[in-house]
């Protein structure tokens, strides 16, 4: 469980981002998922720990096939270039994922092949046939209880997408002798699935009745081939979960990655498929002898224009649109500050350019901008020399070095909104505190007692700044940089160092510029 304790010896991290459908361009909601998995991986290296960050596409199925098709490609070659765009994103969205997976890998299909052998050695697959509803664009299969009939007959899943009547020959999962054993799971694990609503709906899914689950298809080609049986491909689902092991050495498991990273700490998906990670997933891994991750984080949708985006809706919002007009660190910050993360949540220009200039540009940018120039010009540039701490000096350096444990406990849960609030919070006590101390008045008066506040305030500054770091790093280097910190010393270990006086600081610059709307700005 995530705990608000300091790592201890080389502890380690694994996390997961869902791997994407290449039959799409990315968006800013196949971003989101990412960018949160990014921060956490940024938190936890800060903080010490041994991280392994991974991401991918997830490139077979019948989906894909289709989208081939339509694109006039065969299949491999449509995937390489679809999947360069998520390797794009990643580097346009400053993503520092340790590994990329494709499942079209050779070292996947062994690794999925390794666990379907797994699985069939201990007698948890059957040779069966499959009657019944298949949604491609969900590559799930439902009930006919789960489906709507529309006016023209269609049936409809509730996810929006159309299933059609399958019928062929198939391998089955035991997945129905399961459910005792998945329950008794997540009561001895209450923190395998987040957040807690989520976990409420998985189990009563679970409790409701499990069916066996259809796990190969005959009706087309392009995947991985069953072991011993290649006119059936893997299911596409169970294909794309074993990533998570194939990335950390699977079939391996004696291999340092494996032993060191598995099991995973964390699998951020989207709400819509946490099923396939908090019932199946968990499943296929006991059924194999193979521990399951720690715990599957499900978050809400992002919205435009109240609707989920999709490219036939036109409400699609580009990430390198939205860097462009904004920049990479303020998009960062108001994703996740936004939304309650797990809630489904709307985004819009106006409430973007409201968090750019008020969160970043008045509070945080400003607070710098003040004091630093005040530095400049009254201390000689460099970090001034402090006198005995007042009760308020304290008060103000206390609250940020309360930070940290209150940022491990909230990011624990991934409620990334309420430790950046935290962090905001304490923005707010440095801004009251320089009205309140008012040291342009003090440098007539009582320069010795300016130099103390100043001193303060940039020492406020540097903890804020490094705290700040996995949501917005570049912005935070170059304020680092304004206050001399040696770049082997913005590790979360170095919180309890302190400025040096004396140390001579560069000319400040603005870090979070305002929104000004480009035809006020002509
Ligand atoms: N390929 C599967 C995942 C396999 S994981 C072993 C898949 N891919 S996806 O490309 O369709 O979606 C990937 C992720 O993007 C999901 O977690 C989904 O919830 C997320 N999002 C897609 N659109 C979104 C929004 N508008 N808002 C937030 N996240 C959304 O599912």
């Amino acid at each position: 469980m995530p705990s608000d304790e300091a790592p201890s010896g080389e502890a380690r991290y694994y996390i997961t981002t869902p791997i994407y459908y290449v039959n799409d361009r990315p968006h800013i909601g196949h971003a989101y998922s990412t960018l949160a998995c990014d921060v956490l991986a940024r938190f936890m290296r800060l903080d010490g720990r041994r991280v392994f960050f991974l991401t991918g596409t997830d490139e077979h199925g019948q989906k894909v096939e289709k989208s081939a098709q339509s694109a006039g490609v065969d299949p491999q070659t449509f995937t390489d270039q679809v999947s360069e765009n998520f390797r794009e994103l990643a580097s346009l969205m400053g993503f520092s994922n340790d590994d990329f997976i494709r499942t079209t890998e050779r070292r996947h299909r062994e690794s999925a092949q390794a666990l379907w052998h797994a699985l069939a050695d201990a007698g948890e697959i059957y040779l069966g046939s499959y009657s019944g509803w298949y949604a491609v664009r969900d590559e799930a299969f439902y009930g006919e209880d789960e489906l709507t009939r529309t006016e023209g007959g269609r049936m409809v899943a509730p996810s929006g997408a159309e299933a059609e009547w399958v019928e062929e020959p198939s391998y089955f999962f035991r997945l129905s002798a399961w459910q005792d054993r998945l329950l008794a799971f997540y009561e001895a694990n209450p923190d395998f699935i987040g957040p807690d609503s989520r976990r409420n709906e998985v189990v009563s899914f679970v409790k409701g009745g499990l069916r066996d689950l259809s796990v190969s298809r005959t009706t087309f080609k392009w995947g991985i081939p069953v072991p011993d049986d290649p006119d059936h491909i893997m299911y596409v689902w169970l294909d794309a979960l074993t990533n998570y092991i194939t990335a950390v050495g699977y079939p391996q498991t004696d291999s340092e990655a494996f032993r060191t990273f598995w099991p995973a700490d964390l699998h951020m998906v989207g709400k819509d498929i946490l099923r396939f990670h908090a019932v199946y997933w968990p499943a296929f891994l006991m059924a194999a002898g193979i521990e399951p991750p720690r715990r599957v984080f499900a978050h809400g949708w992002l919205l435009n224009r109240g609707e989920k985006m999709s490219k036939s809706l036109g409400n699609v919002l580009r990430p390198s649109d939205l860097i462009e007009k904004y920049g990479l660190d303020p998009v960062r910050y108001y994703l996740l500050r936004e939304v309650p993360f797990g809630a489904d949540g709307y985004i819009s220009h106006e409430s973007m350019v409201h968090r750019i200039n008020g969160d970043l540009s008045n509070d945080f940018g400003n607070l710098a901008q003040r004091f630093l120039s005040m530095i400049q010009k009254n201390c000689g540039a460099k970090v001034p020399q402090p006198g005995e701490l007042s009760a308020e000096d304290m008060a103000l350096l206390d609250a940020a070095d309360a930070l940290l444990p209150k940022l491990r406990q909230e990011l624990g849960q991934q409620a990334f909104h309420r430790g950046l609030e935290a962090i905001w919070s304490v923005i707010g006590d440095a801004n009251r505190y320089v009205d309140e101390q008012a040291p342009w008045a003090l440098r007539k008066t009582d320069p010795d007692r300016m130099a103390t506040v100043l001193y303060v305030l940039a020492e406020t500054l540097r903890r804020l700044a490094l705290l700040v770091q996995p949501v917005m790093p570049d912005a935070m280097s170059r304020m680092l940089d304004q206050l001399s910190v040696p770049a082997d010393q913005r590790g979360f270990g170095d919180l309890d160092k302190t400025l040096t006086p004396g140390t001579e600081l560069p000319k400040p610059e603005g870090v979070f510029p305002r929104y000004v709307e480009p035809e006020a700005a002509q």
